[in-house]
């Protein structure tokens, strides 16, 4: 493919000189002519190992273009990958300045095109910035609509300086965010080849899940570090706990905890945090991710009785009490604390839990259930048919399947605010909420 590269930083000529190796043509372009005038001497203007050889050889076989005008780049390509800065503005906001000048000059080149020309953004952008600001800004520059005169899609980069050669061609996953199939393909043929799952995604997705990717990197070194901290201080090597630590595929280096859903509870993660974060402070440790656990813990529980209190209705159906399914232990389960705020707002409240009635006749909990929350205790229902009868709103909390039948029964009047994300949400009547989706 004939493909132009806006902005010859480490991004630009990574890809500028991976994509030759790969087999394209390309065109660099930024506006510092000194970068251009490096690759036009096949040289590279970022130190970057095995991207001098790289550059060197795309350049002497004529592969590897660069210029500073934008016109002639785009005259010479199908496809444009935006590279450009995305810095951060005194404030910390997203600076979006040259992505958003960047689009308008290659609308106005567009705009001389009598064919179609397809812009893929590689910059890291906030969701939303693609559609919202640079779209309208190639459409009134090209005068022709994205989908039509003009192809429009988001592919976040993964590379990491220092070993960017390397994960070009050895990438952790590709992500392509566009609005067709057609677009879709476009951009995955540029990666023909190379290893690593594909996604196709919505454009906005695409976005997210480069931050998503950077904040998560960012909370791991903070994590490894603040252990690492509070290891030192009591005296134990914190590379062999974190050698045992990750060496846990199953719940600490994999997917488990880490899909969006309710606040965390029950009968260990909160104590330990705490007894944590108290060692912490004796040891005279400033640790403030795992100071801030509680305290954001406590905010996806006040979200959601703001999302409940939001509907206008008093009353309401809770599925399920105990913090999750399976289990009849109510110890600071984080749905207590949102059913007993709800009724303090003067929600009329009917819970659903099965294993909870049980243990509310007999067991190990019937005794916490009588004195903790015999308030709550009174609302339980034992038919989870009467509760959709009572309710306005409907809560779920886990995953269970005996909900769903109840779940379905449910008109179109009524709603579902859901914390578990309901594998049958597709197949109910009522208006359905999810809490962060
Ligand atoms: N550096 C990384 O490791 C890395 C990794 C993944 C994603 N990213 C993201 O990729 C983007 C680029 O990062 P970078 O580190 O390569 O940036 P950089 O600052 O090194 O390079 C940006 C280049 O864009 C050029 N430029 C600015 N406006 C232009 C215009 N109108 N036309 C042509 N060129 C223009 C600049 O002169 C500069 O050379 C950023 O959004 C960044 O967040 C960076």
């Amino acid at each position: 493919m004939r493909i132009s590269i806006f902005g010859l930083g480490y991004v630009g000529c990574v890809s500028a000189a991976c994509l030759c190796e790969s087999g394209h043509e390309v065109w660099g372009i930024d506006v510092d002519q000194t970068k251009v005038d490096f690759l036009l001497d096949g040289k590279s203007p970022i130190v970057e190992k095995d991207l001098p050889e790289l550059i060197a050889k795309h350049r002497a076989a004529g592969q590897l273009n660069a210029t500073t005008s934008i016109e002639d780049a785009v005259a010479n390509t199908e496809v444009a990958l935006i590279c450009v800065g995305t810095p951060s503005l005194p404030s910390g906001a997203l600076n979006t300045e040259y992505a958003r000048r960047v689009c308008e000059q290659i609308g106005l080149a567009i705009r001389k095109l009598d064919r179609t020309f397809t812009v893929v953004v590689r910059s890291t952008l906030l969701p939303g910035t693609t559609r919202r600001e640079l779209l309208p800004i190639l459409e009134k520059s090209s005068g022709k609509t994205a989908g039509q005169g003009f192809q429009l899609g988001y592919n976040p980069e993964f590379l990491r300086e220092g070993t960017a050669v390397a994960d070009f061609f050895a990438p952790p996953k590709t992500v392509v965010g566009a609005e067709n199939h057609a677009t879709a393909e476009l951009i995955s043929a540029l990666y023909a080849g190379l290893p690593g799952e594909f996604h196709v995604a919505k454009i906005e997705e695409a976005e997210l899940v480069k931050y998503a990717d950077n904040v998560f990197h960012a909370v791991k070194v903070v994590f490894g570090n603040e252990i690492g901290a509070i290891a030192k201080s009591v005296g134990v090597d914190s590379h062999r706990v974190m050698d045992i630590f990750c060496s846990d595929t199953k719940l600490n280096l994999s997917p488990y905890y880490l899909k969006p859903g309710f606040a965390f509870g029950g009968s260990c993660l909160p104590k330990d945090v705490r007894a944590l974060s108290a060692c912490a402070r004796q040891q005279n440790l400033s640790t403030p991710m795992l100071y801030s656990l509680m305290g954001s813990n406590e905010e996806h529980v006040k979200r959601s009785a703001k999302a409940l209190q939001g509907f206008g209705k008093k009353r309401l159906g809770v599925l399920g009490l105990a913090f999750k399914a399976g289990t009849d232990d109510l110890r600071e389960s984080p749905v207590v604390e949102l059913v007993e705020t709800l009724l303090g707002k003067g929600f009329d409240i009917k819970i659903y839990d099965r294993n909870v009635s049980l243990a509310r006749l007999m067991g190990a909990n019937k005794r916490f259930i009588e004195t903790a929350i015999p308030h709550l205790a009174e609302l339980l229902v034992s038919n989870p048919n009467e509760l959709a009868s009572h309710s306005e709103v409907v809560l779920v909390t886990y995953r269970d399947e005996e909900f769903y039948p109840v779940l379905k029964s449910l008109s179109s009047e009524q709603i579902v605010y859901d914390l578990a994300r309901i594998p049958v949400a597709d197949n109910i009547h009522a208006e359905y909420h999810g809490v962060c989706w």
